[in-house]
Protein backbone atom coordinates (compact mmCIF):
# COMPACT_ATOMS: atom_id res chain seq x y z
CA UNK A 1 0.00 0.00 0.00
CA UNK A 2 1.50 3.47 -0.44
CA UNK A 3 0.78 6.70 1.13
CA UNK A 4 -0.08 10.16 0.69
CA UNK A 5 0.04 13.33 2.84
CA UNK A 6 -2.13 15.97 1.78
CA UNK A 7 -0.14 19.09 2.85
CA UNK A 8 -0.93 22.03 0.20
CA UNK A 9 -3.14 23.97 2.01
CA UNK A 10 -2.37 27.62 2.94
CA UNK A 11 -3.59 27.72 6.06
CA UNK A 12 -4.78 31.22 6.17
CA UNK A 13 -6.77 30.33 9.50
CA UNK A 14 -2.96 30.03 11.36
CA UNK A 15 -2.01 33.84 9.96
CA UNK A 16 -0.04 35.30 10.65
CA UNK A 17 1.78 32.23 12.35
CA UNK A 18 1.66 30.39 9.08
CA UNK A 19 2.81 33.29 6.94
CA UNK A 20 6.24 32.39 6.62
CA UNK A 21 6.01 28.35 6.11
CA UNK A 22 3.12 26.29 5.30
CA UNK A 23 0.97 25.65 8.70
CA UNK A 24 2.21 21.62 8.06
CA UNK A 25 5.81 22.89 8.76
CA UNK A 26 4.89 24.85 11.76
CA UNK A 27 5.93 23.61 15.43
CA UNK A 28 4.02 21.30 17.67
CA UNK A 29 5.66 20.67 20.76
CA UNK A 30 9.32 19.34 19.47
CA UNK A 31 8.75 18.64 15.58
CA UNK A 32 7.39 19.95 12.47
CA UNK A 33 3.75 19.00 12.03
CA UNK A 34 4.37 16.78 9.00
CA UNK A 35 6.32 14.34 11.60
CA UNK A 36 2.68 13.23 13.06
CA UNK A 37 0.87 12.65 10.08
CA UNK A 38 3.78 10.93 8.30
CA UNK A 39 4.24 8.58 11.34
CA UNK A 40 0.98 7.53 11.59
CA UNK A 41 1.50 6.30 7.61
CA UNK A 42 5.16 4.54 9.35
CA UNK A 43 3.29 2.64 12.19
CA UNK A 44 0.96 1.33 8.88
CA UNK A 45 3.80 -0.04 7.50
CA UNK A 46 3.39 1.85 4.52
CA UNK A 47 6.76 3.68 3.24
CA UNK A 48 6.52 4.56 0.04
CA UNK A 49 4.92 7.84 0.30
CA UNK A 50 3.97 11.14 -1.76
CA UNK A 51 3.60 14.43 -0.07
CA UNK A 52 1.48 16.70 -1.96
CA UNK A 53 2.44 20.44 -1.41
CA UNK A 54 2.01 24.00 -2.99
CA UNK A 55 4.34 25.49 -4.88
CA UNK A 56 5.97 27.66 -2.61
CA UNK A 57 6.23 25.52 -0.14
CA UNK A 58 7.74 22.03 -2.19
CA UNK A 59 11.42 23.13 -1.03
CA UNK A 60 10.53 23.60 2.69
CA UNK A 61 9.26 20.25 2.43
CA UNK A 62 12.12 19.16 0.95
CA UNK A 63 14.84 20.34 3.59
CA UNK A 64 12.71 18.41 6.60
CA UNK A 65 12.10 15.39 4.36
CA UNK A 66 14.38 14.63 1.59
CA UNK A 67 13.65 11.48 -0.08
CA UNK A 68 13.00 9.64 2.89
CA UNK A 69 16.36 7.22 2.68
CA UNK A 70 17.45 8.64 5.84
CA UNK A 71 14.43 7.06 8.01
CA UNK A 72 14.58 3.82 5.13
CA UNK A 73 11.31 5.69 3.32
CA UNK A 74 10.59 6.42 -0.46
CA UNK A 75 9.42 10.35 -0.24
CA UNK A 76 7.94 11.47 -3.73
CA UNK A 77 6.79 14.82 -4.15
CA UNK A 78 3.70 17.04 -6.02
CA UNK A 79 2.37 19.83 -6.25
CA UNK A 80 -1.17 21.16 -5.63
CA UNK A 81 -1.30 24.36 -8.36
CA UNK A 82 -4.96 25.43 -7.46
CA UNK A 83 -6.56 24.60 -3.68
CA UNK A 84 -9.43 22.47 -5.89
CA UNK A 85 -9.97 20.08 -2.32
CA UNK A 86 -8.79 16.90 -0.86
CA UNK A 87 -9.78 14.48 -3.73
CA UNK A 88 -8.10 16.29 -6.43
CA UNK A 89 -4.96 14.31 -5.12
CA UNK A 90 -6.25 11.29 -6.63
CA UNK A 91 -6.39 13.36 -10.28
CA UNK A 92 -3.33 14.70 -9.31
CA UNK A 93 -1.46 11.65 -7.82
CA UNK A 94 -2.89 8.99 -10.66
CA UNK A 95 -0.02 8.16 -12.36
CA UNK A 96 2.06 8.25 -9.02
CA UNK A 97 -0.92 5.62 -7.60
CA UNK A 98 -1.07 3.69 -10.57
CA UNK A 99 -3.95 1.48 -9.85
CA UNK A 100 -2.96 0.30 -6.24
CA UNK A 101 -4.09 0.67 -3.09
CA UNK A 102 -3.83 3.97 -1.21
CA UNK A 103 -4.03 6.12 2.50
CA UNK A 104 -4.44 9.28 2.12
CA UNK A 105 -3.85 11.81 5.13
CA UNK A 106 -4.27 15.40 5.99
CA UNK A 107 -1.05 16.82 6.78
CA UNK A 108 -2.89 18.68 10.12
CA UNK A 109 -4.87 15.92 10.91
CA UNK A 110 -2.66 14.50 14.50
CA UNK A 111 -3.64 10.86 15.80
CA UNK A 112 -2.16 9.33 18.99
CA UNK A 113 -3.75 5.90 20.33
CA UNK A 114 -2.31 2.21 20.90
CA UNK A 115 -5.38 0.68 18.69
CA UNK A 116 -4.62 3.21 16.37
CA UNK A 117 -1.72 0.60 14.06
CA UNK A 118 -4.62 -2.69 14.44
CA UNK A 119 -7.15 -0.27 12.82
CA UNK A 120 -5.07 0.59 10.05
CA UNK A 121 -3.83 -2.47 9.27
CA UNK A 122 -7.48 -4.09 9.27
CA UNK A 123 -7.77 -1.72 6.79
CA UNK A 124 -4.94 -2.43 4.31
CA UNK A 125 -6.06 -6.01 4.64
CA UNK A 126 -9.74 -5.60 3.71
CA UNK A 127 -8.38 -4.86 0.07
CA UNK A 128 -11.30 -4.33 -1.69
CA UNK A 129 -13.71 -0.81 -1.18
CA UNK A 130 -12.66 2.11 1.33
CA UNK A 131 -12.11 2.59 5.19
CA UNK A 132 -12.46 6.06 6.90
CA UNK A 133 -12.54 6.59 11.37
CA UNK A 134 -15.47 7.77 12.94
CA UNK A 135 -14.59 9.98 15.88
CA UNK A 136 -17.31 11.71 18.54
CA UNK A 137 -16.78 15.25 18.91
CA UNK A 138 -18.48 18.21 20.10
CA UNK A 139 -19.05 20.69 17.02
CA UNK A 140 -19.32 18.14 14.39
CA UNK A 141 -21.10 20.35 11.82
CA UNK A 142 -17.19 21.87 11.05
CA UNK A 143 -16.43 18.35 9.82
CA UNK A 144 -17.77 15.68 7.44
CA UNK A 145 -20.34 13.59 9.28
CA UNK A 146 -21.04 10.26 8.94
CA UNK A 147 -24.53 8.79 10.48
CA UNK A 148 -25.04 5.07 11.56
CA UNK A 149 -28.21 3.38 11.48
CA UNK A 150 -28.98 0.83 14.91
CA UNK A 151 -27.22 -1.94 13.96
CA UNK A 152 -24.24 0.65 13.68
CA UNK A 153 -23.57 0.69 9.82
CA UNK A 154 -22.81 4.21 7.54
CA UNK A 155 -26.16 5.06 6.35
CA UNK A 156 -25.15 8.58 5.09
CA UNK A 157 -22.28 11.11 4.80
CA UNK A 158 -22.40 15.31 4.69
CA UNK A 159 -19.74 17.67 4.38
CA UNK A 160 -20.52 20.23 7.41
CA UNK A 161 -23.84 19.52 7.73
CA UNK A 162 -25.88 23.01 9.69
CA UNK A 163 -27.82 20.33 11.18
CA UNK A 164 -25.60 17.09 11.79
CA UNK A 165 -27.11 14.05 11.79
CA UNK A 166 -24.92 12.51 14.11
CA UNK A 167 -21.77 13.92 16.37
CA UNK A 168 -19.11 11.48 14.60
CA UNK A 169 -16.85 13.46 12.58
CA UNK A 170 -15.05 12.11 9.75
CA UNK A 171 -11.35 12.15 10.32
CA UNK A 172 -9.11 12.91 7.44
CA UNK A 173 -7.17 9.39 7.42
CA UNK A 174 -8.74 7.06 4.62
CA UNK A 175 -7.84 3.94 3.27
CA UNK A 176 -8.90 3.06 -0.43
CA UNK A 177 -8.73 0.57 -3.13
CA UNK A 178 -7.46 0.46 -6.75
CA UNK A 179 -10.58 2.25 -7.83
CA UNK A 180 -9.72 6.02 -6.46
CA UNK A 181 -8.54 7.82 -8.96
CA UNK A 182 -11.52 6.91 -11.30
CA UNK A 183 -13.64 7.57 -9.37
CA UNK A 184 -12.40 11.00 -8.18
CA UNK A 185 -12.81 11.57 -11.76
CA UNK A 186 -16.96 11.21 -11.50
CA UNK A 187 -16.83 14.37 -8.87
CA UNK A 188 -17.86 17.96 -9.51
CA UNK A 189 -16.74 21.00 -7.27
CA UNK A 190 -19.18 21.53 -4.38
CA UNK A 191 -20.71 25.12 -3.75
CA UNK A 192 -17.30 26.29 -1.95
CA UNK A 193 -15.62 25.01 -5.28
CA UNK A 194 -14.03 21.97 -4.36
CA UNK A 195 -13.36 17.95 -4.57
CA UNK A 196 -14.66 16.87 -1.95
CA UNK A 197 -13.47 13.97 0.14
CA UNK A 198 -16.87 13.66 1.45
CA UNK A 199 -18.53 13.03 -1.98
CA UNK A 200 -15.71 11.11 -3.43
CA UNK A 201 -16.46 8.39 -0.01
CA UNK A 202 -20.12 8.70 -0.71
CA UNK A 203 -19.68 6.54 -4.24
CA UNK A 204 -17.95 4.00 -1.94
CA UNK A 205 -21.21 3.82 0.19
CA UNK A 206 -23.70 4.03 -2.26
CA UNK A 207 -21.74 1.13 -3.83
CA UNK A 208 -21.49 -1.00 -0.32
CA UNK A 209 -18.10 -0.46 0.35
CA UNK A 210 -17.28 1.84 2.83
CA UNK A 211 -16.30 0.63 6.10
CA UNK A 212 -16.43 3.06 9.06
CA UNK A 213 -14.46 2.12 11.85
CA UNK A 214 -15.39 3.90 14.81
CA UNK A 215 -12.15 4.97 17.08
CA UNK A 216 -12.54 4.14 20.54
CA UNK A 217 -12.49 7.19 23.56
CA UNK A 218 -8.67 6.44 24.18
CA UNK A 219 -7.73 7.27 20.92
CA UNK A 220 -6.76 11.23 20.41
CA UNK A 221 -7.49 12.83 17.49
CA UNK A 222 -5.86 16.73 17.94
CA UNK A 223 -7.09 19.15 15.75
CA UNK A 224 -5.03 22.11 14.98
CA UNK A 225 -7.28 24.59 13.34
CA UNK A 226 -6.88 27.45 15.29
CA UNK A 227 -4.17 29.37 17.34
CA UNK A 228 -5.43 27.96 20.76
CA UNK A 229 -6.30 24.57 19.04
CA UNK A 230 -2.55 24.70 17.77
CA UNK A 231 -1.17 25.41 21.54
CA UNK A 232 -3.28 23.11 23.17
CA UNK A 233 -2.25 20.46 20.46
CA UNK A 234 1.21 21.43 21.54
CA UNK A 235 0.83 21.48 24.97
CA UNK A 236 -1.01 17.86 24.76
CA UNK A 237 2.14 16.18 23.55
CA UNK A 238 4.69 17.63 26.13
CA UNK A 239 2.39 16.54 28.60
CA UNK A 240 1.88 12.69 26.89
CA UNK A 241 5.14 12.85 26.24
CA UNK A 242 6.63 14.26 29.54
CA UNK A 243 4.89 11.66 31.58
CA UNK A 244 5.38 8.76 29.82
CA UNK A 245 8.51 9.01 28.86
CA UNK A 246 7.56 8.19 25.36
CA UNK A 247 7.54 10.68 22.19
CA UNK A 248 4.88 10.69 20.07
CA UNK A 249 5.37 10.90 16.12
CA UNK A 250 9.15 10.08 16.34
CA UNK A 251 9.96 9.42 12.71
CA UNK A 252 13.03 7.57 13.65
CA UNK A 253 11.74 5.76 16.57
CA UNK A 254 8.65 4.45 14.29
CA UNK A 255 10.61 3.61 11.16
CA UNK A 256 12.85 1.76 13.16
CA UNK A 257 10.35 -0.03 15.15
CA UNK A 258 9.10 -1.40 11.42
CA UNK A 259 12.03 -2.20 10.88
CA UNK A 260 12.84 0.37 7.65
CA UNK A 261 16.06 1.52 9.74
CA UNK A 262 18.87 -0.54 11.06
CA UNK A 263 20.15 0.79 14.30
CA UNK A 264 23.55 1.02 12.72
CA UNK A 265 22.31 3.22 10.43
CA UNK A 266 20.09 4.87 12.77
CA UNK A 267 23.23 5.70 15.02
CA UNK A 268 25.26 7.17 12.03
CA UNK A 269 22.37 9.47 10.90
CA UNK A 270 22.29 10.82 14.72
CA UNK A 271 25.77 11.47 13.87
CA UNK A 272 24.40 14.55 11.71
CA UNK A 273 22.54 16.56 14.44
CA UNK A 274 24.01 17.82 17.90
CA UNK A 275 22.31 15.96 20.88
CA UNK A 276 19.13 17.11 22.47
CA UNK A 277 16.44 15.96 24.19
CA UNK A 278 14.78 14.21 20.85
CA UNK A 279 17.63 12.78 19.63
CA UNK A 280 19.37 11.75 22.73
CA UNK A 281 16.20 9.57 23.22
CA UNK A 282 16.04 7.92 20.05
CA UNK A 283 19.91 7.20 21.01
CA UNK A 284 19.27 5.51 24.18
CA UNK A 285 16.37 3.22 22.30
CA UNK A 286 18.47 2.29 19.52
CA UNK A 287 21.54 1.59 22.46
CA UNK A 288 18.92 -0.38 25.11
CA UNK A 289 17.69 -2.55 21.94
CA UNK A 290 21.55 -3.35 20.86
CA UNK A 291 22.74 -4.11 24.73
CA UNK A 292 19.51 -6.80 24.74
C1 LIG B 1 -11.68 18.16 5.79
C2 LIG B 1 -12.78 17.29 5.18
C3 LIG B 1 -13.75 16.82 6.28
C4 LIG B 1 -12.97 16.14 7.40
C5 LIG B 1 -11.84 17.04 7.91
C6 LIG B 1 -10.95 16.29 8.88
O1 LIG B 1 -12.23 19.35 6.26
O2 LIG B 1 -13.45 18.02 4.18
O3 LIG B 1 -14.69 15.95 5.74
O4 LIG B 1 -13.87 15.82 8.46
O5 LIG B 1 -11.01 17.49 6.84
O6 LIG B 1 -9.90 17.10 9.35
P1 LIG B 1 -11.50 20.77 5.99
O7 LIG B 1 -10.06 20.59 6.35
O8 LIG B 1 -11.70 21.08 4.55
O9 LIG B 1 -12.20 21.73 6.91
Amino acid sequence: MKGIILAAGKGTRLYPASLPISKILLTVYDKPMVYYPLSTLIRAGIRDILVITSESDLENFKKVLGDGSQWGLKLSYLIQPVQRGIADAFLIAKDWIAGEPVALILGDNLFYGESVPALMKRAIRRGKGATVFGYAVKDPERFGVVEFDEKGNAISLEEKPSKPKSNYAVTGLYFYDGTVCDKATKLVPSTRGELEVTDLNRLYLEEGSLQVERLERGVAWLDTGTHDAMLQAGMYVQSMELNTGRKIACIEEQAYEQGFISADRLLEYLKGFKPNGYYDYIKDIVLRDMKG
